[in-house]
C-alpha cells in the first residue's frame, strides 16, 4: 500500500483528482496518466462527491454522451471508496478524506484486483495520437505517424533505416527474406527464446540449428555459435531475452570472421545496451516487437532497423506485397502484406516519447523484488551481467526450484496474481526437436524461471504478499 504523505500529498492528489465542472475528457485523461484508471470528482470546496472510472468514461462515449456539454459530474458514480474499508473498495486507488470530506490523500492498492504479468502503460498522448490518426482518415499504412516512428525509432537504436511491421514475427520474417535467407541455408537460433524466433526461420524454408544459452548471460555465446557453424550456416539470430543483451561484439565478430549475416531478435530489450552501443545497431537487420506486453507497444506491431539502405529498400518492397513504390501495381517479387497502420504508429510515437519512464519503471519494479524476495531459500534474481552489458527489464524474472515451481503459481493464482513460467525452450518440443542440440542450461532455465507481474501498479504492498507466498511454498 502506497500512502502518498504530506507535502507531497496535495501535489499527488491532483493526478487523482478532477473538478466537478471539468469535462469528460479531462477525467479520462487523468485517469489514463495516473495508472489507476480512476478519478475522484472534487465539488468546489475540494469535498470529493463521486468516482470516475474509464469503464465510466467508455460507457458514456459509446452512448454519445460526449456530444453533449458534459462534465465529469454527469458520468460519475456518486460516492468515493474510503480507506477506511480496503477490502471492498471496487477500484485500485483510495481517497483519504478530512473530516469535511475533503480529498487530502490517496492510497493506492495495486493488489486490488487479479495482477496479470503484464499490462501496457496507455497515457493520454497517446489516445490524443490515436483520435488524431483516426479522423485524418489515414488509418491504414500511409500516414506521418509512421514515417515518424520509423525514423525516430531507428534513430533511437543508431541506425539509419525503419520499417515499420505488423508485429515482431513479420519483422523476422522480412528480415530473413530480405536477406535471401532460405531453403539449403541454415540459421542458429537460441534454445530459450519465444517461438517466432524459430518459427520465422522455417517460414522462411530455411533449417533453424538450436544452440544452448549461456548460463549467466541466458543468451547465444559466440563458443556455442562457433561450434554450430557448418558450411550451410548463413545467418545467426541472437536473441536478448528478457531484457539480457548478448554479447553483441564478440558474436559479429565471429559472423562477419565466418561470412555470416546476423539478424537481432530485440523483441525484448528496447534499449539494452553492449559495449556502449544499443541492440538493434550491430546486425544486418534487427527486430523488435511492440505486442502489448512489451517495453512500449502499438497494440500488434513490429519494427526492422537497418544501416543499410538496400537492405532497407527491399524491405519496404517486400512488406508491401514486393511492390516498388514509385511503379504501382508492378510487383519485382511475390511479397508480403506486413505493413503496420498509422493507428498504431500514432500511439507507438507517444509511447517512444516515454520510453525512458518505462524503462525507469520497470528497473523499480525489479529492484522491489529483488529487495522482497533476498533470502528466501532457493529464489534467485537473474545473474548480475559484466559491465559490457546494460540489460533492461521486460518482465521481472527470478529463478526457483523447478520442482516447487508449479506450486508456487497456484499459490500466486489463488491470490490473484499472475505469474508465469518461463517459455519452454524449443529443443523439448516436437516441431523444433529435430533441430536441436543438447541444450542443458537453457532446459534448467526453462524449468526454473518465473516472470513476475511487472508494471506501474506493482508497489511494496504487492511485492510483499508476493515474497509471503514465495515464503510459504519454499520455506
Ligand atoms: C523473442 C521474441 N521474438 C519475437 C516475438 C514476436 O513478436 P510479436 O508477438 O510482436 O509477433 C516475441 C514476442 O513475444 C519475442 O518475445
Amino acid at each position: 500500500m502506497t500512502l502518498i504523505s504530506d507535502s507531497r500529498a496535495a501535489s499527488r492528489t491532483s493526478a487523482f483528482a478532477v473538478g466537478a465542472d471539468d469535462g469528460l475528457f479531462r477525467a479520462i485523461e487523468r485517469a489514463l496518466d495516473n495508472g489507476t484508471g480512476t478519478v475522484f470528482v472534487l465539488d468546489s470546496a475540494g469535498r470529493a462527491v463521486g468516482t470516475l472510472t474509464l469503464e465510466g468514461g467508455r460507457a458514456a462515449i459509446l452512448a454519445g454522451r460526449h456530444l453533449d456539454p458534459l462534465t465529469a459530474a454527469d458520468v460519475m458514480e456518486q460516492g468515493v471508496d474510503r480507506t477506511a474499508d480496503p477490502a471492498t473498495q471496487s477500484v485500485p486507488v483510495s481517497a483519504v478524506l478530512d473530516a469535511e470530506g475533503r480529498l487530502v490523500d490517496v492510497v493506492l492498492r495495486g493488489d486490488s484486483s487479479f495482477v496479470p504479468v503484464a499490462e501496457p502503460d496507455l497515457g493520454h498522448a497517446e489516445m490524443r495520437n490515436l483520435m488524431d490518426a483516426y479522423m485524418s482518415t489515414w488509418i491504414s499504412s500511409t500516414g506521418d505517424y509512421i514515417r515518424t516512428l520509423e525514423r525516430r525509432f531507428a534513430a533511437r537504436t543508431g541506425n539509419r533505416h525503419g520499417i515499420a511491421t505488423s508485429n515482431g514475427t513479420t519483422s523476422l520474417h522480412l528480415a530473413l527474406v530480405a536477406l535471401g535467407i532460405g531453403p539449403g541455408d541454415e540459421v542458429i537460433v537460441p534454445d530459450l527464446t519465444f517461438a517466432a524466433s524459430i518459427n520465422t526461420v522455417i517460414h522462411a524454408g530455411a533449417r533453424p540449428v538450436i544452440v544452448d544459452v549461456d548460463p549467466h548471460t541466458w543468451c547465444l555465446t559466440p563458443e556455442a555459435i562457433e561450434a554450430a557453424i557448418t558450411p550451410r550456416t548463413r545467418a545467426v539470430m541472437p536473441v536478448h531475452v528478457f531484457g539480457r543483451p548478448a554479447p553483441m561484439t564478440d558474436i559479429m565478430a565471429v559472423a562477419r570472421r565466418r561470412g555470416l549475416y546476423v539478424i537481432e531478435d530485440c523483441a525484448e530489450a528496447h534499449d539494452a545496451h553492449w559495449d556502449g552501443q544499443p541492440v538493434g545497431s550491430f546486425g544486418d537487420v534487427s527486430s523488435f516487437s511492440f505486442f502489448a506486453n512489451k517495453i512500449m507497444t502499438t497494440g500488434e506491431g513490429g519494427i526492422c532497423v537497418t544501416n543499410s539502405a538496400e537492405l532497407a529498400e527491399r524491405m519496404r518492397m517486400l512488406r508491401d506485397h514486393g511492390m516498388r513504390p514509385e511503379r504501382r501495381y508492378w510487383h519485382e517479387e511475390p511479397g508480403f502484406n506486413y505493413r503496420m497502420t498509422n493507428m498504431q504508429a500514432a500511439v507507438g510515437c507517444a509511447q517512444l516519447d516515454r520510453l525512458d519512464d518505462f524503462l525507469a519503471e520497470r528497473a523499480r519494479v525489479h529492484h522491489l523484488y529483488a529487495r522482497v524476495l533476498d533470502g528466501i531459500p532457493g529464489v534467485a534474481m537473474p545473474p548480475a551481467m559484466e559491465a559490457r552489458a546494460r540489460p533492461v527489464v521486460w518482465f521481472a524474472c527470478a529463478t526457483v526450484p523447478a520442482e516447487r515451481r508449479a506450486q508456487l503459481i497456484q499459490a500466486c493464482r489463488a491470490i490473484d496474481v499472475d505469474l508465469r513460467p518461463f517459455f519452454n525452450c524449443l529443443s523439448v518440443m516436437p516441431p523444433y526437436r529435430p533441430y536441436a542440440r543438447p541444450c542443458p542450461n537453457a532446459y534448467l532455465l526453462s524449468q526454473s524461471g518465473v516472470n513476475l507481474p511487472t508494471s506501474r501498479r506493482v508497489d511494496e504492498r504487492l511485492a510483499m504478499r508476493i515474497a509471503d507466498v514465495f515464503r510459504s511454498v519454499l520455506a
